[in-house]
C-alpha cells in the first residue's frame, strides 16, 4: 500500500498547503491513506472542529496531535468525539479526553496509527516506549494491521531515533513531529521500518518555525514579550513523507515530500 504523512499544520498557511495539494497528490501517487499532524492547525495552537473538518474534507484520513493538543478549548470536544483524531497515547490513562491510537479501516486496509509524546526537553508524560509497546501489541503488523504508523512527537532527535530503532520491523513508519523543520535522514531501517526524525511542518517557512518572525526574534534578543505569537501568512509548504509497503506492511520505498512555498521542492514520482 501507499500512504503519506504530513507534519505539523501551522495556521491558515499550513491548512491551505494541505487543502491545495493533498487531493491532487492523493490521485497522482494513488495514496491509500493520508495522515496529518494538526497540533498547530488553529491559529498555531491546537485545533477546532472547523479546522479538523477542513483537513478531513480534502482527503485526510487521520489527524494526530502533540503537546499543543488541548491549547484551543474548542478542540477538546472534537478530540473526544471524533475517532479519527488522536492525541498522544502516553497521557495519564483515563483522565484525559480522546485516544492515543486507533486501528482504522481505510480503503480495505487495517491501519494502526499511534501518536506519542517524547519526554526529553518537554513536559513529561508517561513512558513513551512502554506506551508504544502496549499499542503495538494490540494490533501487530502483518497479523492484525496491514500498516503501522507511529508519530513520535518530540523535541530531542535522539529520543525519536531511539523510537525508530525500538519499533524497527514492527512498524511501517516511525516519523517525528514537533520540530517543524524536516530532517534529511529519510531511510528504511534494517528491519524494514521507514524512518525520518522530523517530518517538518506544513506552513510558511519564511518564519520562525511557522510563526511571524518579529515576536520570536524579539523574545530571543531581549528575553521579553512584545506581543503574541501568530502564524506567518505567506505561502505554505506541504511537507512530509511518502511510503510504499509490501505485503508484510514493511517499507520498500520512502521519499520526502515538499511542495509549494520556500523549501526546495521534492515530489515523489508515481510508480505504475
Ligand atoms: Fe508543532
Ligand atoms: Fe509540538
Amino acid at each position: 500500500m501507499r500512504f503519506a504523512f504530513f507534519g505539523d499544520v501551522v495556521g491558515r498557511s499550513g491548512r491551505l498547503a494541505v487543502t491545495r495539494h493533498v487531493p491532487r497528490l492523493r490521485e497522482d501517487l494513488s495514496l491509500d491513506a493520508v495522515i496529518v499532524n494538526a497540533e498547530n492547525a488553529a491559529g498555531g495552537f491546537g485545533l477546532t472542529r472547523a479546522t479538523a473538518a477542513e483537513l478531513f474534507d480534502c482527503g485526510v484520513d487521520v489527524l494526530t496531535l502533540g503537546n499543543h493538543s488541548f491549547d484551543n478549548p474548542q478542540g477538546i470536544t472534537v478530540i473526544d468525539d471524533d475517532q479519527r483524531i488522536l492525541r498522544p497515547c502516553n497521557y495519564p490513562a483515563g483522565q484525559v479526553p480522546g485516544r492515543g491510537a486507533g486501528l482504522y479501516d481505510i480503503g480495505g486496509y487495517q491501519i494502526l496509527v499511534i501518536n506519542v509524546l517524547g519526554r526529553v526537553f518537554m513536559d513529561a508524560l508517561d513512558d513513551p516506549f512502554v506506551a508504544v509497546e502496549r499499542e503495538l501489541a494490540n494490533a501487530p503488523l502483518g497479523d492484525v494491521a496491514d500498516a503501522v504508523i507511529v508519530d513520535m512527537h518530540a523535541e530531542a532527535t535522539s529520543e525519536k531515533n531511539a523510537m525508530g530503532v525500538i519499533c524497527d520491523g514492527r512498524a511501517s513508519l516511525v516519523v517525528g513531529t514537533h520540530q517543524h523543520i524536516p530532517t534529511a535522514d529519510t531511510r528504511i531501517l534494517p528491519g524494514g521500518t521507514a524512518y525520518q526524525t522530523d517530518a517538518g511542518m506544513c506552513g510558511d517557512y519564511d518564519s520562525v518555525i511557522g510563526m511571524d518572525k518579529e515576536e520570536p526574534v524579539h523574545r530571543f534578543k531581549t528575553r521579553m514579550r512584545q506581543g503574541r505569537f501568530s502564524p506567518a501568512s505567506g505561502e505554505g509548504t506541504l511537507c512530509g513523507i511518502y511510503v510504499e509497503t509490501n505485503s508484510k506492511g514493511l517499507a520498500v520505498r520512502v521519499e520526502p515530500i515538499r511542495i509549494g512555498g520556500q523549501l526546495a521542492q521534492s515530489r515523489p514520482k508515481a510508480q505504475p
